[in-house]
């Protein structure tokens, strides 16, 4: 295990308290061997999504179909729908190999629109993407229209790069009328209503987009990974080894990019050990049954996972943390986020002082000494599990397409601002793929998960690029 970084006086607790982390520490404990279970079944679930029948993870072709060699130019609007901000962004690749500009507006996105009316959501967007036309090119009535590639990271079917037909929001979204459709056509209906001057050119996934931008610059990328809001997975597949597109007669070494949309992983239980907090994550979300693999790793829930066994500790367990005190903030469902969790596990302290200032300012909670200490192991914990679960997937790939090296591009909160939560992943994979101890700790690991390129942004403008040079060269 890696070193904690907490105060180390765990030995000295209360015995209460000490079996209660115990207890926590049983449920929350993934250790190598159950990884490599998981693993096993990860790599079998891929391959049955990309099998006719399908499994749970619905591993949707995206019509991405090369990789960028570098010399793709020209300028491309980018539109980021992600799950927390929204983002224009106008991407100019410019005639120097693998360089390019960017200019970029961060948007709001109103926690209302999550889950209110579809035409609102449209709209918002469209006035966005407006307001950014109008600040960067001036006047749009005189303008022709822009290509835009469109990030919209939700599992979407395609059949072609500028169709996504939603397949269920995930995330915590909850719009009506949208799962089922292609959103291509509302999104258009909303510019046109607008007169916004764009043309939706490829409708892409947040993961793709990571994938292909990685790659742009560096030519070891195999894989593109989101551990954010949301937690997913794309990788470039050969169209010979994807039988549910075999009715198109795609030649068979023709690669085509996954969007595995791996939160799906194990939706039917057989594998991941869910806590009881597990469970009432997911009947309490607006689609139960779904994303039983993101609910347990990605950063929409971190946070809840955490207040949840906080509020058992204080109402159920034989402990009763925060005794006498009035927890109703804490009651509060999604009242912390994780990066509430990524402060308690960055507290310095010998004392755990930032910890109880939290606490303090945000819930009016005074946890005791010992109640400090298992606050900052249930953060250590589920962080853990969070980083060694997320493995399980990026070596399930790299098992899958027979990787022994090679990078990983990674992006999202998680992934680039979680303490640890990097050195927990490569320590996972090691613990998985078995890799031999490294003669020079200095010595990079065979497969390495790495900050990635910019998906949402230059990622979607090379995807557009590329799909424009399809165009142009008449194979679609
Ligand atoms: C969710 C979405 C997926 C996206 C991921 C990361 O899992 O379903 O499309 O890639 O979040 O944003």
């Amino acid at each position: 295990p890696l070193p904690r970084k907490g105060t180390g006086t765990l030995d000295n607790l209360p015995k209460d308290l000490k079996k209660e982390i115990e207890h926590l520490e049983r449920l929350f404990t993934v250790d190598g061997a159950k990884l490599k279970e998981i693993t096993d079944h990860f790599v079998n679930e891929l391959e049955k999504g990309l099998s006719v029948q399908g499994g749970s993870i619905p591993m949707n072709p995206t019509w991405v179909m090369s990789f960028p060699d570098g010399n793709e130019t020209g300028t491309y609007l980018a539109l980021d729908m992600g799950g927390t901000n929204l983002r224009v962004c106008q991407v100019t690749l410019t005639e120097t190999k693998s360089e390019f500009d960017i200019i970029q507006s961060k948007y709001r996105m109103p926690e209302e629109l999550k889950t209110g009316d579809a035409e609102e959501l449209w709209e918002y967007i469209a006035d966005c993407l407006m307001q950014f036309i109008e600040t960067h090119h001036g006047d749009p009535t005189k303008l022709d229209k822009l290509p835009l590639g469109f990030t919209f990271s939700y599992p979407a079917t395609q059949n072609y790069i500028d169709e996504g037909i939603l397949q269920r929001w995930t995330k915590g979204f909850d719009i009506a009328g949208v799962e089922g459709h292609n959103v291509v056509p509302m999104f258009e209906a909303a510019l046109q209503r607008r007169g916004v001057p764009i043309k939706l050119t490829a409708l892409i996934n947040d993961t793709t987009g990571t994938l292909i931008a990685s790659a742009y610059t560096d030519p070891k990328m195999r894989i593109g990974c989101i551990f954010g809001t949301g937690c997913n997975a794309a990788y470039m597949e050969n169209c010979g080894s994807i039988p549910k597109l075999a009715h198109m007669n795609l030649p068979p070494d023709m690669p085509m990019a996954i969007n595995c949309e791996w939160g799906a992983f194990d939706n039917e239980h057989k594998v991941l050990p869910r806590t009881p907090y597990d469970v009432i994550i997911d009947k309490d979300s607006p689609r139960p049954g779904q994303q039983s693999f993101e609910k347990m790793v990605a950063g929409l829930y971190l946070g809840e996972i955490f207040r949840l066994v906080l509020v058992d500790l204080h109402d159920n367990q034989e402990i009763k943390i925060f005794a006498g005190q009035d927890i109703a903030k804490l009651r509060k469902a999604y009242s912390l986020d994780s990066s509430f969790l990524s402060a308690i596990e960055e507290d310095p302290f010998e004392n755990l002082s930032e910890t109880a200032d939290l606490f303090q300012s945000k819930l009016g909670l005074k946890p005791t000494a010992p109640e400090l200490e298992l606050i900052r192991r249930t953060a250590e914990l589920i962080g853990t599990r969070a980083a060694r679960l997320s493995a399980c997937g990026v070596a399930a790939i790299s098992k899958k397409k027979g990787y022994k090296e090679c990078h990983v591009g990674a992006d999202g909160s998680v992934f680039n601002k979680y303490p640890n939560f990097k050195a927990r992943g490569a320590q996972a994979l090691r613990e998985i793929l078995d890799w031999p101890e490294k003669a020079d700790p200095k010595e990079d690991d065979p497969i390495e998960i790495l900050a990635a390129e910019d998906g949402s942004g230059v990622g979607a403008a090379l995807i557009a690029a590329l799909t424009m040079q399809r165009i142009k060269q008449g194979n679609m």
